[in-house]
């Protein structure tokens, strides 16, 4: 039932604040991450010493965001990569390495058969975080992490996405506590999960401007998503929802990778979609805003208010709520979710399902 709504796709993106509630739900005190959440057997959390992440589509994107988020709090040497590469090829499997896999419906034929290749190569065990409790996924995995999002029917995954991350940052936390993170840190990232509901209401209420935003820009041909640090993959994230459900031709870079080739794409039939984070990159990514605005790219500039940026001629600023630098990714991903949803109302095109696309790929 898709209630007020006109499509699933918006249903489900008004529902993340609730499904991410639901999901730090039981799983975090005033000033902890719970381990319990793991199961009985979350001696894991003391004895790894290296993860590697397999996932597809956008799950995989909610893997690149963890890589950051371990290697930053916890120190651990963290990959990604994608399903159908890692099944393919000879690993090298670390001693202690935890093998982590992105799943929203747990039914992805490539996800699965990674896992299957990875329980015979002396993986310190096997999570799962995943949607669906009755996946394949989730039953052949030795732990799971559930993400709480309720039923996805949409193709293109969103609150799938955001409560993976959800997951994903009590996972970090709580590996990064067993290696070093002091309590003052922890309880400070542990408040900052407890007011995230409420950030990703506060972005959602930014859809009338994202809407009005969409209406100049789904005339476009292409797309280039530009974000550093956590938001690169929220750039990735982006760009394949608007391809996804728009058809709009769209890549996502590095932003500091411009000047190694994207920017000779852009003119002025280039919009370029800039996530700006008020962190210690912000300073680069203005001046990579520079040269693009230098050779009359259209820049639409998510980002909160404090970075100073703002509507100029050829600068549409959107407001991002702003957050402890841990919450951005999340936060940054529900405006690139609107702005998909209303270009592709705008086309005309079939919002929940995309022509090509199945919800579920279970096969190769
Ligand atoms: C994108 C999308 C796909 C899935 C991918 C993996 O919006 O939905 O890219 O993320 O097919 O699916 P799961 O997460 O079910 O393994």
């Amino acid at each position: 039932d898709k209630g007020e709504f006109r499509h699933y796709m918006m249903k489900e993106i008004y529902e993340q604040p609730k499904v991410i509630s639901a999901c730090l739900e039981g799983r975090i005190s005033e000033t902890k991450v719970l381990t319990s959440c793991f199961g009985a057997d979350s001696g894991f959390l003391k004895e790894v010493e290296n993860i590697h992440i397999v996932a597809c589509g956008t799950s995989y994107h909610a893997g690149m965001v963890a890589k950051y988020w371990i290697e930053d709090l916890a120190g651990i040497p963290c990959s990604v990569e994608v399903a159908s590469e890692y099944r393919y090829r000879k690993v090298a499997v670390p001693k202690k390495t935890l093998f982590l896999t992105l799943s929203q419906s747990g039914e992805t034929a490539d996800t699965l058969a990674a896992l299957r290749m990875a329980k015979e190569q002396g993986y310190l065990t096997t999570l799962a975080i995943c949607n669906v409790p009755s996946s394949t996924l989730v039953r052949e995995s030795a732990l799971t992490l559930l993400t709480n999002a309720g039923p996805e029917i949409g193709v293109a995954s969103t609150k799938a996405f955001t409560t993976q991350l959800t997951a994903l940052l009590i996972t970090s936390v709580a590996i990064a506590v067993e290696n070093g993170l002091s309590a003052e840190k922890e309880k400070e990232l542990v408040q900052a999960m407890r007011s995230l509901p409420a950030y990703v209401n506060d972005a959602l209420l930014q859809d009338a401007h994202i809407k009005a935003v969409a209406d100049r820009f789904a005339n476009k041909n292409n797309a280039l998503f530009l974000g550093r640090g956590t938001m690169f993959p929220i750039a990735l994230e982006g760009s394949l929802k608007l391809k996804e459900i728009s058809y709009i031709h769209a890549e996502a870079y590095p932003a500091g990778e411009l000047k190694h080739g994207p920017l000779a794409l852009v003119d002025e039939d280039m919009p370029i979609i800039a996530l700006v984070p008020h962190n210690d990159m912000l300073d680069k990514l203005k001046s990579n805003l520079q040269e693009v605005a230098a050779r009359g790219g259209e820049l639409y500039v998510f980002a909160d208010k404090d970075t100073d940026l703002h509507n100029e001629e050829n600068i549409i600023f959107t407001e991002v709520p702003k957050v402890d630098s841990i919450l951005e990714p999340i936060v940054h991903t529900i405006p690139l979710q609107l702005l998909s949803y209303h270009v592709a109302v705008v086309k005309g095109t079939d919002v929940d399902q995309p022509r090509n696309l199945a919800k579920s790929v279970t096969v190769e």
